[in-house]
């Protein structure tokens, strides 16, 4: 399915932009590059990630809800959307800060909760959406298109992974599946129990075992 594919494909280039804004953090608020990579970033940030990808896997969440058999009021949906609403506010924190010792570990921090937040639709949201919906009769889905000037942010999105090359964590533990997630067993139950039917449970067992 073309809007899977390619949200996989912005995935790829936001895991990449992370990796820049822990560069930033860990080259420090004083190198004399750090205020404007700083705006950059946020900019990119803004407008391609928020702005833009996360509306497209909206739509997504939209029609898992209607045509997936996918509950929208609890479990994995609401903790992705919930991380969603959370961007801005450290962009607003990040851009009104500029280049500064705190910017350092928020800079540090969110590319954490992109990195987890990637981790969790790759391998729990995105195997499950095209089966569902396909199941569900959708065969297809328009999300919004990139307008010039989400075009201009995926292209500085180019220009920071060259400027800043993208570097790990070395302390974040990243990993498959529900587990990882601060929100597993407190908040979220994990897909198996928040999203799969018996007939679901069976399968997966048969599959594992099989
Ligand atoms: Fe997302
Ligand atoms: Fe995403």
């Amino acid at each position: 399915m073309k809007i899977v594919d390619e949200i996989r494909e912005e995935h790829r280039l936001i895991n990449r932009v992370a990796g820049s804004l822990f560069r930033w953090a860990a080259r420090g608020s004083e190198h004399p590059d750090a205020a404007g990579d700083l705006d950059d970033l946020v900019r990119f940030l803004r407008v391609y990630v928020h702005g833009f990808h996360h509306h497209r896997e909206e739509v997504l969440f939209k029609a898992l809800v209607e045509h997936g058999e996918v509950p929208g009021d609890h479990g994995p949906l609401v903790i992705l959307t919930q991380e969603h609403e959370g961007v801005p506010p450290v962009l607003d924190e990040l851009a009104s800060a500029g280049a500064c010792a705190g910017s350092e570990s928020a800079a540090k921090r969110l590319a954490a909760e992109i990195w987890l937040h990637l981790d969790k639709e790759e391998t729990v949201l995105l195997p499950e959406a095209e089966r569902r919906l396909i199941d569900g009769g959708i065969r297809e889905l328009e999300g919004p298109p990139a307008s010039e000037e989400v075009e201009a942010a995926r292209v500085l999105g180019l220009a920071l992974v060259r400027r800043l090359p993208p570097m790990d964590d070395p302390n974040l533990i990243r990993g498959d599946g529900c587990i990882p997630c601060p929100a597993f067993g407190d908040t979220c139950h994990g897909i198996e129990t928040e999203w799969w039917s018996d007939w679901e449970m069976e399968h997966h067992r048969g599959l594992d075992e099989g």
